[in-house]
């Protein structure tokens, strides 16, 4: 693995590979400890961030690595300078690994065969969000073992979510059933990604499914306002206390975050027993950790072969 795109790329082996260095991170950390020593990383967020920004910093910290923070509106982008160019230029001075959050979709794609360093997308556009799909995929391996046949919803503006879309690639790769459900308003026209089949009104879910992923509404990516009012939205298409109610024993509640509170679900479920929302953020920063580990760490340092050794 040279760069992190997107989870459509990885196949199930690489996915427990990372699923299990994070395992093993999590459980003895301090072997890990300075093992990107001298390394330099650097963050570009072209969107805001709290969870991916923060948890990246720390796992790179964590490793020993030196961290950049790329801030747009100082660089010489104010000056009309591409992102390929930044990219060039921080590999010039030795940056060896750029996380990158964007809105376009396939930037990363578009430019990983000519940059030298690492890629890491922390979310682009409404495409993928690798990083967040193995924090998820870590919390359901900790709270069930294994992905085979479990019964996942995603639920809300699906079209819109870079994050369901790296979980559907994610969750069936590893064997798990995805369900989806949303207003139509939303998810009609777009979401062709989602198979004939997988939508189903809420309320025929909730009862079924050994996890229910709510998805915050992305008003930045709507071309037009959303009609609903929040408390339709919360009555129709959000997880109420009275669908929780209804959730099957053991079933847990996800959410990638930031919530809106008491539209997608309500305020009083984000603390419920049944939410693995902060677990989810805690296992953001042990998958940070193991992708860094494995695009920069002694594992990666083995694959690479010398050209015309001994010519
Ligand atoms: N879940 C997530 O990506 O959160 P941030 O936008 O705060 O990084």
């Amino acid at each position: 693995m040279k760069h992190l795109t997107g989870i459509q790329h990885l196949d199930s082996d690489q996915l427990n590979m990372l699923l299990d260095t994070a395992e093993r991170i999590k459980e003895c950390e301090e072997d890990y400890a300075g093992i990107l020593q001298g390394q330099c990383v650097a963050n570009l967020f072209f969107e805001p961030s709290t969870r991916s920004r923060f948890s990246f910093e720390v796992a790179e910290k964590r490793l020993g690595a030196y961290v950049l923070n790329f801030q747009e509106a100082t660089s010489s982008r104010q000056k009309g300078e591409s992102i390929y160019d930044t990219l060039k230029t921080l590999e010039a001075i030795g940056v060896k690994a750029a996380v990158i959050r964007h809105s376009q979709n396939g930037l990363l794609d578009d430019m990983h065969p000519r940059i030298g360093l690492a890629l890491i997308n922390a979310g682009t556009g409404n495409e993928e969000h690798p990083t967040q799909c193995l924090l998820d995929l870590l919390t359901i391996k900790q709270e069930f073992g294994c992905f085979r046949g479990l019964k996942v919803a995603i639920v809300g503006d699906v079209h819109h979510s870079r994050v369901a879309r790296s979980n559907y690639y994610g969750l069936t790769k590893l064997g798990a059933e995805v369900y989806f459900a949303g207003p139509p308003c939303l998810n009609q026209a777009g979401a062709s990604w989602v198979p004939r089949g997988c939508w189903y009104p809420f309320d025929e879910l909730v009862e079924e499914m050994d996890v229910i992923m709510m998805l915050r509404i992305q008003h930045e990516r709507h071309e037009q306002a959303l009609t609903l009012s929040k408390a339709d939205y919360h009555q129709h298409y959000g997880l109420t206390e009275e669908r929780a109610r209804r959730m099957k024993k053991g079933a847990i509640i996800m959410h990638p975050a930031p919530v809106n509170r008491d539209v997608e679900l309500a305020s009083t479920l984000v603390e419920a027993p049944q939410s693995r929302i902060f677990k989810q953020m805690e296992n953001g920063v042990y998958v940070r950790m193991a992708v860094l580990y494995h695009l920069l760490g002694p594992a990666a340092k083995r694959q690479v072969q010398p050209v015309n050794k001994g010519a």
